[in-house]
């Protein structure tokens, strides 16, 4: 570098610091931050603002990554030195090694470690259920069944087992969780979500970020979360990803915010923006949604990075910006803080341009940049860029795939036992069919090895299958199997029936192959009529034909499910659910899980649980709320029986508590798990209530004989609803608890001015 470089770096250094001064009574980390920023060009803090994946860094023969993947020594130094890039992203293909990626990561921290400035990459993965990006880790069952379970604590312990074997594999951020509300059950992604309620998903969200970072993302064995899709993404009103959705106000306040809401107190450091428009606004556009409402009201001080392209998909996708630079000015202005841009150096080009137009603030700029380069502090990347591989000797240990063992266990949820059939005798003789019943894909769905997992069965090579695990429960001598039909065929019918007539029983294995994203849209959500007509003819045979379902989100099999002895929800369990699943067919594990989603009757009534009451139907009206299974059904192979509901008091005013207590019995013969889930009804408001919500739910243990005092506290604040005017208020009247078949009514009594049409009070 000579003088004249090193002078036109100091002017322009200057001239984009203006802004850049740093406050008064800083912390250790924020200082650090302030004096990194005086020290930086214009094109250095565009850089930091730059996301690129890994694909574009690697050595290509052809137009193909080498096999197996290196980094480009040309490529990385580009990134680095000449367009300063501060993260990249992904993997390239499918899973790598630990020690594969420690030798990626290394030589891409290394190229940062010599840049002028040595800020290190923060590196971006979605490891969303377990590390699914390396080879060996430990796969969990995805969000959906996570959230059957009920089990915050369990999902939390995931959380942070998770945490360890990303770091372990020397990423410390973390794509993850989805905070989306589960809502249509169309959508390719709801297996991704906690279910769909608004209560569930802010508390199991909070609960896996606990794990995710601990108190300290700095720690070696913990990573930043990455809170995503913000806001609205999981409701489109065709069911397909990334179409529009409508959305009011009020209702993205009252059931879409609330999550996000919990998971910036619960200390997220990251958050990704939401693909597609809701209203007509793209919302990496929505100065309102990114701004206003993210940094304003939910006072979030994280990083904002955009989804896959999005930037571009402005200009392309959703024509709001008739140029790519126009559609960077627009995401910049409303509150991007890092695009995952992710193929090229556009957006660095055109940013960088903005600002020297005026068109984008060096304020911005700045708050953009220290955002980022705090996160790093934070994770102590420029201490320990790359992690030390002797410091890991759990990852993909036995001790963490039994709490996986244990999830599928607590989440499969068995909605139907005709007779007591389940569990069944280890001596039977089963015939196990269906197109789920050896694969590995029906077990671990999309991003799992690969982004759609199409390449389960080679990567998770030693997990049992639903197969597996029934032959090693019960001995082969006692299995037959016949596949009796692919996802959307018949195969070799005949052999299956044959089968079927010499077994004790039939385990019939139906539902879907790995998917996510567009990939997974469907125009019906009717199962592929040819698994329904399989478990119609097996269950003419007369033997007891025990359902399950693998699937991603619930399929519609009413006529067929009829049929059934007993009917069983996998979701997707991951790499123990072929075991857990066993575990419970042959009594080794009593169920406890509990469904997060309304599992519907029909393909065109897709109303949620807390419908509102003109969805209940009446007498004049036949068509109302009635799925095949509610929101928090599930069965157990012991009784509880619910008794003795109480209230602390009839009348709950301002700053006061409601304590609520019930009574839970296990009245059969078996330990069993119970979920036991308060609902609360406001009765009448100012603006339509929703039948139902949960307000809360609690998992207790009991031994059979054993009786449990199961207690909550509720304040006004937990009662209350987002208004017309966008305000989350409690309206005085009368609301009704319901825990179990007990039911109680209650006042709440306000001491403020708020609207109340209750007349009663
Ligand atoms: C998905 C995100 C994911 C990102 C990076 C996108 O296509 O929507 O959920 O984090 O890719 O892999």
């Amino acid at each position: 570098m000579n003088k004249t470089h090193i002078f036109t770096i100091l002017l322009i250094t200057i001239v984009f610091n203006i802004h850049a001064q740093p406050p008064k009574n800083l912390s250790p980390i924020n200082q650090k931050v302030e004096q990194l920023l005086t020290k930086m060009t214009l094109e250095e803090k565009v850089g930091q603002m730059t996301q690129v994946t890994i694909a574009e860094f690697l050595k290509t023969q052809g137009d193909k990554p080498v096999e197996p993947n290196q980094i480009d020594v040309d490529k990385i130094k580009e990134g680095i030195f000449k367009y300063h890039i501060g993260s990249i992203l992904n993997v390239s293909g499918g899973a790598y090694s630990r020690e594969h990626w420690f030798k990626i990561i290394s030589d891409i921290q290394q190229n940062a470690s010599q840049s002028r400035l040595k800020i290190p990459i923060i590196y971006g993965i979605d490891a969303i259920h377990g590390m699914n990006y390396t080879t060996g880790s430990t796969l969990f069952p995805q969000e959906i069944a996570m959230a059957a379970t009920f089990n915050p604590e369990l999902v939390r312990k995931a959380g942070e087992i998770t945490a360890y074997e990303t770091r372990a594999s020397y990423i410390p951020w973390n794509f993850s969780p989805v905070l989306d509300l589960g809502k249509s059950p169309l959508w390719p992604r709801i297996y991704e979500t906690f279910g769909e309620d608004p209560f569930l998903v802010k508390t199991m969200g909070a609960a896996i970020i606990k794990g995710y970072q601990g108190n300290n993302v700095g720690d070696k064995y913990k990573v930043t979360s990455c809170m995503k899709h913000y806001l609205g993404y999981s409701y489109p009103l065709s069911g397909k990803d990334r179409t529009p959705a409508w959305i009011p106000d009020r209702y993205m306040r009252e059931y879409f915010l609330p999550s996000f809401e919990a998971a910036v107190k619960a200390g997220s450091h990251t958050l990704m923006i939401n693909s597609s428009e809701i209203n007509g606004v793209p919302v990496h556009a929505s100065k309102y949604l990114l701004t206003d409402v993210l940094r304003g009201e939910l006072k979030f001080d994280g990083i904002v990075v955009t989804d896959w392209q999005d930037i571009k998909y402005l200009h392309d996708r959703h024509h709001i910006a008739a140029t790519q630079k126009e559609a960077v000015m627009i995401a910049v202005n409303a509150g991007v803080d890092m695009s995952m841009v992710p193929y090229d150096y556009s957006f660095y080009n055109y940013l960088i341009e903005l600002v020297k137009e005026g068109k984008v603030p060096m304020t911005r700029i700045n708050e953009s940049v220290r955002r980022i380069l705090k996160v790093k502090y934070q994770l102590n990347l420029f201490e320990t860029p790359v992690g030390n591989p002797s410091d890991y000797p759990k990852f993909g240990s036995e001790e963490y795939s039994k709490v996986s063992l244990q999830a599928a266990g607590e989440a499969i949820t068995l909605l139907k036992n005709s007779n007591g059939v389940l569990p069944l005798k280890k001596t039977m003789k089963v015939l196990v069919t269906g197109p789920t019943a050896n694969t590995m894909r029906s077990l671990n769905g999309g991003w799992s090895y690969t982004w759609q997992g199409e390449k389960n069965d080679e990567f998770a090579v030693g997990k049992n299958t639903i197969l597996k695990a029934i032959q090693q429960k019960i001995g082969h001598d006692n299995v037959v199997f016949e596949p009796g039909s692919t996802i959307d065929s018949l195969l070799n019918i005949d052999a299956t029936i044959s089968a079927a007539t010499k077994s004790d029983a039939i385990v019939v294995c139906l539902g879907e192959t790995s998917y996510t994203e567009n990939v997974g849209n469907i125009d019906d959500l009717n199962l592929p009529s040819a698994q329904l007509q399989l478990l119609t003819k097996l269950a003419k045979t007369g033997k007891p034909v025990i359902l399950v379902l693998a699937e991603g989100r619930p399929r519609i099999v009413t006529s067929a499910e009829a049929l059934s002895a007993a009917t069983i929800m996998a979701y997707l369990p991951g790499n123990e659910g072929g075991n857990a699943l066993a575990d419970i067919l042959f009594g080794d594990t009593n169920p406890s899980g509990k469904l997060p989603i309304t599992y519907p009757r029909y393909a065109n009534a897709l109303v949620n649980y807390y419908r509102k009451n003109i969805e209940n139907g009446n007498s004049d009206d036949e068509h109302g709320y009635n799925p095949l299974y509610e929101f928090g059904y599930g069965l157990s192979y012991t009784n509880f029986t619910y008794s003795n509901l109480k209230i602390s008091k009839p009348n709950l005013t301002d700053g006061q508590v409601l304590t609520i207590t019930v009574d839970v019995r296990n009245t059969g013969q078996l330990e069993g798990k119970e979920s036991v889930l308060l609902y609360i009804s406001d009765l009448y408001a100012s603006l339509t209530p929703d039948t139902k919500r949960l307000r809360g739910f609690e998992k207790i243990n009991l031994k059979p004989g054993e009786v449990c005092t199961v207690k909550f506290n509720i304040t006004p604040k937990d009662l209350a609803f987002v208004n017309e005017m966008s305000k989350l208020v409690t309206e005085a009247g009368e609301f009704k608890i319901q825990i179990g078949n007990q039911l109680q009514n209650f006042n709440y009594i306000s001491n403020h001015d708020i609207p109340s049409r209750t007349g009663k009070l």
